[in-house]
């Protein structure tokens, strides 16, 4: 038999030189969480684990602004905690509402329509957000159980407004499912204040670490959902009910193996936030945005969205007629080390995405992007 060691071609270390990250995610990490990554491995019983568990939910209800019991991070992607919330909400036939302003809006409703929900959406152009009356009149036409709705569209940049549209939610006897992945801990999320019902994240935008890991938090409400169950969650890896049991009391259950090092990792993000204050780090979020924007409309570039509606940490800049998109963000990559996100959808070729989340979120990433970005519009 041909050996396939004699075949192989040369693999050399993986040796990748490092990029500034200033796409929709994921974002710089801060050196003190990459190095809490590489820390020893633990057992997932082992008890200074489960102690650093207890205190990753703890920080975790910080960053969240809740007293949820149920606040913990899901293995896997943002999308992890999105499909986590539906498979614990919507049962079969249950009426489901989503309101759907960019990409990941639709993502919610198809995996609604997937778990068997029947999935009313209520639609908004591309960087436009909604309004609560255009959610009152979609309850009335036709009542809901769940309502999904996207805090911030990271295919957009736009911010969705959730006071209002929560307490509509809850008048009308239904749940709020919020979608925080690129939201939290980069503009105010007060979930307890708000009463939001679930609320889920990922690890790799203003938390600032690898992706990897889904915080989410429900609420008092949202459980009783969950323990009322007709059905049995579809989803067994993603059965909040049984992976509590390993995130809380006194005697541990496995349910499945902790992705240990990524929990070192949130552990230092989210101590970090912690160090530096909550108010601090939205108001870094909120001057980095500011300096962004004063620094694009310099190089005659506009945004997208209106400005009240705007992320502070994924800004949408429309492209300039006559730029092409590829090669300019291709030389960006290549010549200066810069990843910048392109459009998705409608919006592709349309716009530029530059994120500026978490740790990534500092005045020298910001001129850093408009430097170049002024050399590229010139050449
Ligand atoms: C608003 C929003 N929701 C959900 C997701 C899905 O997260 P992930 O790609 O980490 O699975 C993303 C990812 O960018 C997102 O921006």
């Amino acid at each position: 038999m041909t050996s396939l060691r004699s075949q192989a071609p040369a693999f050399p270390a993986h040796d990748m030189s490092p990029r500034v990250l200033l796409g929709p995610g994921p974002d710089m990490v801060h050196p003190r969480v990459m190095a809490a990554m590489s820390a020893p491995l633990l057992g997932h019983l082992d008890p200074d684990f489960l102690a650093l568990m207890d205190r990753t939910q703890h920080l975790l209800r910080y960053v969240f602004q809740t007293e949820n019991r149920l606040t913990l991070p899901v293995s896997g992607t943002g999308s992890a905690g999105m499909e986590a919330a539906i498979a614990s909400l919507v049962e079969p036939d249950d009426p489901v509402l989503v309101c759907v302003n960019g990409y990941f809006g639709s993502r919610i409703a198809e995996m609604a329509r997937r778990h068997g929900g029947h999935v009313d959406t209520i639609e908004r152009a591309w960087g436009e957000v909604f309004s609560a009356d255009e959610v009152r009149e979609a309850l009335q036409r036709r009542p809901a159980r769940v309502v999904a709705i996207v805090h911030a569209e990271t295919s957009t940049g736009a911010l969705q407004p959730l006071e209002d549209i929560v307490q509509v939610v809850h008048e009308h006897d239904a749940l709020l499912i919020v979608d925080a992945v690129t939201s939290l801990a980069g503009v105010p999320l007060r979930v307890d204040e708000l009463g939001l019902d679930v609320v889920y994240s990922g690890t790799q935008k203003c938390l600032s670490c690898p992706p990897g890991l889904s915080p989410v938090s429900f609420s008092e409400r949202a459980l009783e959902k969950l323990a009322a169950r007709r059905t049995p969650v579809p989803n067994w890896y993603l059965d909040l009910s049984l992976i509590m049991k390993y995130w809380e009391g006194n005697s541990r259950v496995y349910h499945h193996t902790a992705p240990i090092n990524m929990i070192y990792a949130l552990y230092q993000a989210l101590a970090l936030i912690l160090e530096e204050g909550l108010d601090s780090v939205y108001q870094r979020h909120a001057e980095a945005h500011a300096s962004l924007v004063h620094g694009l409309a310099d190089l005659g570039l506009e945004m997208l969205v209106d400005e009240p509606y705007r992320l502070p940490m994924l800004n949408t800049v429309v492209i300039p007629q006559g730029v092409d998109d590829v090669s300019l963000r291709s030389r960006l990559l290549t010549e200066y080390k810069i990843e910048m996100g392109g459009g998705l959808g409608p919006l592709s070729g349309r716009v530029w995405r530059i994120g500026l989340m978490g740790h990534t979120a500092r005045s020298e990433n910001v001129e850093r992007i408009l430097l170049a970005l002024g050399e590229l519009l010139r050449t």
